[in-house]
């Protein structure tokens, strides 16, 4: 699938001046990959409410159309394989080459590509639901209104957005996971101040959940549905 107007084929941002916070994010994903898919292979069968934000966002795409659905910032695969088991027609993208090989070598059986959520390599319209599960916490705060508008670009209408994010305000710097030696902010979001900017995007918010952390986390965390008007 090849975006209207996007970059020409086989023009990476690498050869052109990429902004700084992809080449961090991608440098430290890259580093722990194969880490953090082992870590986190299990976390969701012991988050039921996050399961429930997930399989609500699942029935509403499948009673609209069912169309396609990406996971932006898709890791290793984990979130993506569970929205495949509920029926969906799933792909993931993520900025990290390591993390999609990881991926693929766990679900052989899905798609996953190397790309940037900030621009998409997918027609306008052409997707009936976008999740994005704590991958917009390396995105600049200024960048967010942009990366919405993007969402919105790929959703067709009637369709569906989920993000998942730690509440809070300003950057954690997370240095040496699981020893390697690299290190990285990660932003911890307003959720009033994301839904109006979802709002501005033209992204109306349906429900949003703030739960309270459990025994692994350290604050709340926020789920947010949203839906591209039809
Ligand atoms: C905390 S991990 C979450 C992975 C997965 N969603 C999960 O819950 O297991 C964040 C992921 O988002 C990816 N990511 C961050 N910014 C991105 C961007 N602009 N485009 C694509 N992927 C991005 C990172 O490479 C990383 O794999």
């Amino acid at each position: 699938m090849v975006r209207p107007g996007g970059r020409a084929p086989g023009l990476s941002f690498s050869s052109m001046t990429e902004p700084s916070h992809l080449t961090a994010t991608r440098t430290f994903y890259d580093a722990i990959a194969a880490d953090y898919a082992e870590h986190f292979a299990k976390e969701l069968q012991a988050k039921p409410l996050d399961r429930a934000m997930l399989a609500a966002f699942a029935e509403l795409v499948r009673t609209t159309g069912g169309g396609p659905v990406v996971e932006v910032g898709c890791g290793p695969g984990r979130v993506t394989a569970y929205l495949h088991s509920l029926g969906l027609d799933v792909f993931g993208v993520d900025l990290s080459p390591a993390m999609v090989e990881t991926a693929r070598r766990d679900h052989p059986d899905l798609r996953f590509h190397v790309g940037s959520m900030m621009d998409l390599d997918l027609a306008d319209g052409a997707l009936g639901g976008v999740v994005a599960w704590y991958s917009l916490i390396h995105t600049p705060p200024e960048l967010l209104p942009a990366t919405f508008a993007e969402f919105r670009r790929v959703l067709a209408p009637g369709g569906h957005l989920l993000l998942a994010f730690q509440v809070g305000d300003g950057p954690l710097r997370v240095a040496e996971p699981f020893g390697h030696p690299v290190a990285l902010d990660f932003n911890r979001l307003a959720p009033d101040r994301i839904a109006d900017s979802l709002d501005q995007a033209g992204l109306a918010v349906r429900a949003r959940l703030v739960r309270e952390p459990d025994a692994t986390e350290k604050v709340r965390q926020a789920f947010l549905l949203a839906g591209k008007p039809v």
